[in-house]
C-alpha cells in the first residue's frame, strides 16, 4: 500500500505529492511547522489525510516543546494546534482531528499525567487515527462496492484515493473494492484543474494498482456521459453538511449537475470525521481561495497574460439534490440527508 504519511521519531513522513507522477520522493517533515507548511503547500493533500498529518504534527510539536510541568506545556500546545488549525479553512477532518489531540491532552492533564506521559499518549493517539483512517477507508469500500457497475465507465474527480487518506482511499477505496469483488470497469480520472490532481494522483494511484484509468480533461466530462461511457460518479469530500451538501475539489458542482442530466447515480464517499453536523447547509462551509498562481501557471510555465484577474477557489458546494447516495464507514445515507446522517450519526 503506497505510505501516504506515517509517524517516525525523525519526523512525520510524506510522499511528496506537488512530485508526482514524475517522482516518487518522500520528505521528513522535523517541526510541527514544517508539518503545517507541508498541508499549506500540498506536499500531502486530501480531507482525511490533512486531519492525520495535522495530529501527527500537533504530537510532534508536543514532543519537542520545552516544558517540566504541564502548565509549562499548555501554552505552547495551544500555540501548535493554532498554526496547524491556519493551514486550510475547508476539510473539515483537520479541525475534527486536532480537536480530538486537544480533548486528549485536556483528559490527560485532568488526570495529573506527566508531561513525558503526555507526550507520549498524544503521538499513540495520532498513530491511532493513522490506523483508524485506513480502516474506515477499509469498511466504506465494503459499504459501497455494490453500488458501481460491474462493466462500463465510473467517472472520478480530483484524487479520492490512497493519497488522499491514510491509505486506500475513500472514492478510489470504493472503486478498488469493487475491483477486488470482480467488477471491471474503466475509471475516466478528470484531471481537475488547477491543481491536476486527477491526472498527476488518481492516475498514477490506480494504474499502479493495474485499474484501467483514463484521464480526461475536465470539460470532456460531459461528452463522456453523453455517449454513454459512465454508468456512476463517485468522489471524496471535504465537508459534509447537516443537510448532505458536500464541498468538495473546485468542478464536483458541474459534474453533479452533468451527472443529473444524463440519469447518472452521484455518489459521494467519505469518512465520518467529513460529516459536520454543526454546519447546517453548504452556504455554511469557508471555502479555500488559493494563489492565483495554481491559474495562471501550468508546471511553471505562464499561460495567462501578466497581472490577468484570476478566480482560484480551491472547493465548490453540490447541493444534497444532487447526489445519490453518501457513502461512510457507517453504512450508506440516502435522501433525505438529513435525517439518514442524523441516524448514522447515532
Ligand atoms: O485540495 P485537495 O487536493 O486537498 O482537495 C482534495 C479533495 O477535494 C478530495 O476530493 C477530498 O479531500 C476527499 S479526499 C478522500
Amino acid at each position: 500500500m503506497i505510505q501516504t504519511l506515517q509517524w517516525t521519531d525523525a519526523g512525520v513522513v510524506f510522499i511528496d505529492q506537488t512530485r508526482l507522477p514524475t517522482e516518487e520522493v518522500y520528505v521528513t517533515c522535523r517541526t510541527y511547522t514544517e508539518v503545517a507548511d507541508a498541508i499549506v503547500t500540498m506536499i500531502v493533500r486530501g480531507a482525511p489525510a490533512i486531519g492525520v498529518a495535522a495530529a501527527m504534527g500537533v504530537a510532534l510539536g508536543t514532543r519537542d516543546a520545552k516544558a517540566a510541568t504541564a502548565a509549562e506545556l499548555l501554552p505552547q500546545f495551544e500555540k501548535i494546534c493554532d498554526a496547524l488549525a491556519a493551514t486550510r479553512p475547508t476539510a473539515v477532518n483537520l479541525f475534527w482531528a486536532i480537536r480530538r489531540m486537544k480533548d486528549r491532552f485536556a483528559a490527560l492533564v485532568a488526570t495529573g499525567k506527566s508531561v513525558d506521559q503526555i507526550r507520549s499518549t498524544l503521538i499513540d493517539e495520532s498513530k491511532q487515527m493513522h490506523a483508524e483512517d485506513v480502516a474506515a477507508c477499509v469498511a466504506m469500500g465494503k459499504n459501497g462496492a455494490a453500488l458501481l457497475p460491474k462493466t462500463g465507465g465510473v467517472l472520478t474527480h480530483c484524487n479520492a484515493g490512497a493519497l488522499a487518506t491514510c491509505g486506500y482511499g475513500t472514492a478510489l477505496g470504493v472503486i478498488r473494492a469493487a475491483y477486488e469483488a470482480g467488477a471491471r470497469f474503466n475509471v475516466y480520472a478528470d484531471e481537475t484543474r488547477p491543481f491536476l490532481q486527477g491526472s498527476r494522483l488518481t492516475a498514477w494511484e490506480l494504474m499502479k494498482d493495474g485499474i484501467p484509468t483514463t484521464v480526461i480533461s475536465d470539460n470532456m466530462a460531459g461528452a463522456m456521459m453523453q455517449q454513454g461511457k459512465i454508468g456512476a460518479v463517485v468522489l471524496g469530500a471535504d465537508r459534509i453538511a447537516a443537510n448532505g451538501d458536500v464541498a468538495n475539489k473546485i468542478g464536483t458542482y458541474t459534474v453533479a449537475i452533468l451527472a443529473k442530466e444524463h440519469g447518472i447515480p452521484f455518489y459521494v464517499a467519505a469518512p465520518w470525521s467529513t460529516v459536520d453536523l454543526a454546519t447546517p447547509d453548504g452556504g455554511h462551509i469557508p471555502i479555500e481561495q488559493r494563489s492565483p498562481r495554481e491559474v495562471t501557471h501550468l508546471a511553471g510555465k505562464q499561460i495567462a497574460p501578466d497581472n490577468a484577474v484570476v478566480e482560484n477557489p480551491a472547493f465548490d458546494v453540490t447541493p444534497h439534490r444532487y447526489i445519490t447516495a453518501i457513502i461512510t464507514e457507517r453504512g450508506v445515507a440516502r435522501p433525505s440527508f438529513a435525517e439518514s446522517l442524523a441516524r448514522l450519526a447515532g
